[in-house]
């Protein structure tokens, strides 16, 4: 059944779910959590058939795309069946993944092969060392390892991420673009945004805008406005001779909220109106409470009334929202 739309009181569609699968990872990055965490405990997390139950839900609301985030999604038991289910979704138009790509090597395949058209995979570093600073623990090689076996399974796009951070890693963004351009993928430099009390730096020393990051590539490549969009926050530029686009996503600089498409659930099932805001409806509790999915059906689509015209994210400030980002996927 494919009947009805998501709209939000600001007139926008609501066509995308960004699914979170655990807030567990393997990796610490240093601006997404805090060097000791405290994960959910397993019954909190939803189970297999009630994600599978969700995403069929909000594609009868009319939702075409669904990307799987984490924490780290493919470390999650059994992530593949997991994938190949949701796959199998009459009527899903895009499964997407975002991950770190640590588990690449041995799950590229078998998820595309699953139906996961497009993965992005962050990467903030290419220097070993660095990307172990950056990540508090992940070995670079064994992500780049798992990029090329990406790269071989057939997905219809790869994207690279990076958040750049001035004292810590802008000096890679040309090697960064280059790297992922030379083969065949785009790329997005996200300002970084904050969510969660972290120790490692200060959020406001590190800012560098996308603005400044472009003007820096733009001395290396012929950079062009592109009117792609892949439906998230992502602006594109066209890189004269390559077939891959430069994206940036400006939370700062170039809010994005008055084309926002989509919503997240948490690993736990709390319905997230907005990354920024805390606005949310707990979906674990009213489909453990009803097995009925009209019941589900009508809390998404009143949930739909409190999303929030757009985030306020002041790097000077202490953080507002206090989850981290591995509590939401992004
Ligand atoms: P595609 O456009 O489908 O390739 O994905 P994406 O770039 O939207 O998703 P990805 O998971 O790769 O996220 C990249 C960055 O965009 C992450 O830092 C997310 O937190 C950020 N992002 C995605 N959606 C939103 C949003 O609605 N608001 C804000 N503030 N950031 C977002
Ligand atoms: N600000 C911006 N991007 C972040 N990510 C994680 N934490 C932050 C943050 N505080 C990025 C990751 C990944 C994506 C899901 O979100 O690098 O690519
Ligand atoms: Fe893990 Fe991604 Fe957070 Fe890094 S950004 S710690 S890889 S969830």
């Amino acid at each position: 059944m494919t009947s009805a739309n998501l709209s939000d009181n600001f007139g926008r569609l609501i066509e995308y779910l960004r699914l979170s699968i655990t807030d567990r990872c393997d990796f610490r990055c240093i601006y997404c959590m805090a060097e000791e965490m405290t994960f959910l405990p397993r019954k909190e997390v939803l189970s297999h058939e009630e994600l599978v139950r969700l995403s069929q839900t909000f594609v009868d609301l009319g939702v075409s795309k669904i990307r799987i985030t984490g924490g780290e999604p493919l470390i999650r038991n059994d992530a593949l069946h997991l994938l190949q289910r949701l796959g199998a979704i009459e009527h899903l138009q895009e499964l997407c993944l975002t991950t770190n790509g640590s588990q690449l090597t041995k799950l590229a395949k078998p998820l595309a092969q699953a139906g996961v058209k497009r993965i992005n995979v962050s990467l903030d570093s290419l220097r070993a060392d660095r990307f172990k600073q950056l990540t508090r623990v992940g070995d670079l090689q064994r992500v780049l390892d798992g990029i090329e076996c990406a790269l071989d399974a057939g997905f219809e796009k790869i994207k690279i991420n990076a958040v750049l951070m001035k004292n810590y890693n802008l000096d890679e963004a040309l090697p960064l673009a280059s790297y992922a351009l030379e083969r065949g993928m785009d790329i997005s430099f996200i300002e970084e945004m904050p969510l969660g009390e972290i120790s490692s730096h200060a959020r406001d020393a590190e800012f560098i805008s996308s603005e400044d990051v472009r003007n820096l590539l733009a001395t290396n490549f012929q950079l062009n406005p592109s009117e792609h969009s892949t439906g998230g926050p992502s602006r594109y530029w066209e890189a004269e001779g390559y077939a891959g686009k430069i994206g940036f996503i400006s939370p700062h600089t170039d809010n994005f909220c008055a084309s926002c498409n989509r919503v997240r659930v948490t690993a736990s099932g709390r319905l997230l109106l907005c990354l920024g805001n805390e606005h949310s409806v707990d979906l674990k509790q009213v489909m453990r409470a009803n097995d009925d999915d009209q019941v589900l059906r009508q809390a998404i689509i009143e949930a739909m009334q409190i999303k929030p015209e757009k985030h306020e994210f002041d790097l000077t400030q202490e953080p507002q929202i206090l989850r981290f980002m591995n509590a939401t996927g992004g």
